[in-house]
C-alpha cells in the first residue's frame, strides 16, 4: 500500500465545492493544495472553509492543470462546464472526480469517457449515496442472498429544489440543469442500477413527465419525470424523479426479490429471519437531506484516493456513470415520443 499524499485540486468554487475540500482534508490520503472558481473570492472561501487558506488560488484552469503538487482534480462547476473540463484534466494526466450530472448530452458524456480511457487517469463521479450508510447495508443485504433474486426495484429522488439553494438560478434551466433526471434524479436511477446488478445492463426504457403545475418558478424542464426500465436478467426498474414536491426530502428504496424485500432501512427476509414476524428495522443513517454537508463525502474520497494509490476499483467511475446517464437520454427521448427505447444507444463508428 502506498503512503503517498494525494495532492487535491477543486475547481467551482460553490456550495458542494466546500464539501470535497473538507472530504479531501478529512482523508488521511489527501490533501488539499489549489481551489480555482470564476471568482478568486469564492476560490478563496472554499479553501478557507476547508481550514487551508494558504492552498493556491487561480481563476486559471490550466494554471490549476499545471500545480506541480496537483495529482487529482474535483470539478464541480455547473454541469455544461464538466466536459471541457474533464477532456482537459484528463490530458493533462490529473485523475478527474465529477459532479454529477456528468453532461446534458450523450456526445459530452462519450468524449469524456474517451479522453479518461486515452490518459489512463483514475475517476470517480460524484454519485456520492454509494457511501450512504443504509445504502451499503443495502447492497450488502443483496450481496448476502437476503431477498433471494430481485425482480422489481423501484428508487426514487423526491426534493423539491429550494430557490434558497446556491445552485437554483442555473439548475432549473434547460441549458445548464438539463433535465429532473439529470439535475438530481441521476442519485436515484444511479441506486437502481446498482441495486439491480452494474453489470445488468438496461435494455429497455418508456418515461412520463409532468410540467410544474404551480406558480411559474422558472422551471425550464419537466420537474418530474418517471421512468420504467427493464434489465438485462427481466428485472424491472422504476424510478421517479420529482424536484418541485412540497414535502422534505424523500429517497424512496424498495427491492422485491423471490424470498424478500427491503424497504428503505427495513427488511422482510424468509432467508434469513425464517422466524420474523414484523419487518426488522436497522438502525442507521438513512439518505434523508438534500444538504450537502449531510452527504458522505469522506468516504467517497477514501475510495478513489485507494483507486489511484492502490489500484482498488471505485464505483461509480466514469464507465459506470456513462450507462446511467444513457438511461437518462433514453428516458428523455421515450417522454418526447411516447414510445419506449432500446439501449445500447447509438455511439459512432
Ligand atoms: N453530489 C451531490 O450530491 C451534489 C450536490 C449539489 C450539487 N451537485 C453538483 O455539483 C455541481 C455544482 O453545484 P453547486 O450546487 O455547488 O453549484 P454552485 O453553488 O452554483 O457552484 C458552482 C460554482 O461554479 C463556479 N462557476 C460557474 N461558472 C464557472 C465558470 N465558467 N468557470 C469557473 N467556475 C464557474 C461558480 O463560481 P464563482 O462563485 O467563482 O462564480 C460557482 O460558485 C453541479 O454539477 C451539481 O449538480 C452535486
Amino acid at each position: 500500500m502506498s503512503d503517498k499524499v494525494l495532492g487535491a485540486a477543486i475547481f467551482g468554487a460553490g456550495w458542494v465545492a466546500g464539501e470535497h475540500a473538507r472530504a479531501y482534508q478529512s482523508c488521511a490520503r489527501t490533501r488539499l493544495v489549489a481551489v480555482g472558481s470564476r471568482r478568486e473570492e469564492s476560490a478563496r472561501n472554499c479553501a478557507a472553509y476547508a481550514g487551508v487558506p494558504d492552498a493556491f488560488i487561480t481563476t486559471d484552469f490550466d494554471e490549476l492543470l499545471r500545480h506541480p503538487d496537483v495529482d487529482l482534480v474535483s470539478i464541480t462547476t455547473p454541469p455544461d462546464l464538466h466536459c471541457d473540463l474533464t477532456v482537459r484534466a484528463a490530458r493533462a494526466g490529473k485523475h478527474v472526480c465529477i459532479e454529477k450530472p456528468i453532461a446534458l448530452d450523450w456526445e459530452s458524456c462519450l468524449l469524456m469517457q474517451q479522453a479518461v480511457r486515452e490518459a489512463g487517469v483514475k475517476s470517480v463521479v460524484a454519485f456520492v449515496l454509494h457511501w450512504n450508510p443504509s445504502l451499503l447495508n443495502t447492497r450488502s443485504l443483496l450481496d448476502r442472498g437476503a431477498v433471494g433474486t430481485p425482480y422489481y426495484i423501484e428508487v426514487d429522488y423526491w426534493h423539491g429544489m429550494k430557490a434558497s439553494y446556491p445552485q437554483y438560478s442555473w439548475a432549473v434551466t434547460k441549458e445548464q440543469g438539463g433535465s429532473s433526471l439529470l439535475s438530481a434524479g441521476c442519485h436515484a436511477l444511479d441506486a437502481l442500477r446498482w441495486f439491480a446488478g452494474v453489470d445488468n445492463d438496461v435494455t429497455e426504457v418508456s418515461a412520463y413527465a409532468v410540467p410544474h403545475r404551480g406558480d411559474n418558478t422558472g422551471w425550464g424542464y419537466d420537474p418530474t419525470t418517471v421512468l420504467l426500465c427493464r434489465f438485462a436478467d427481466g428485472t424491472l426498474g422504476k424510478c421517479a424523479s420529482v424536484l418541485d414536491c412540497v414535502m422534505p426530502y424523500q429517497f424512496n428504496i424498495n427491492i422485491l426479490g423471490t424470498q424478500g424485500t427491503i424497504r428503505d432501512n427495513r427488511v422482510w427476509s424468509e432467508e434469513l429471519f425464517p422466524g420474523q414476524t414484523g419487518w426488522t428495522t436497522i438502525p442507521t443513517a438513512l439518505p434523508d437531506s438534500g444538504d450537502v454537508a449531510h452527504h458522505p463525502f469522506s468516504g467517497q474520497m477514501e475510495a478513489f484516493a485507494a483507486a489511484i494509490l492502490d489500484g482498488t476499483p471505485c464505483l461509480p467511475d466514469l464507465d459506470d456513470a456513462v450507462k446511467t446517464h444513457e438511461v437518462i437520454f433514453a428516458a428523455e427521448r421515450a417522454a418526447q415520443t411516447g414510445s419506449p427505447v432500446r439501449l445500447p444507444l447509438q455511439r459512432p463508428a
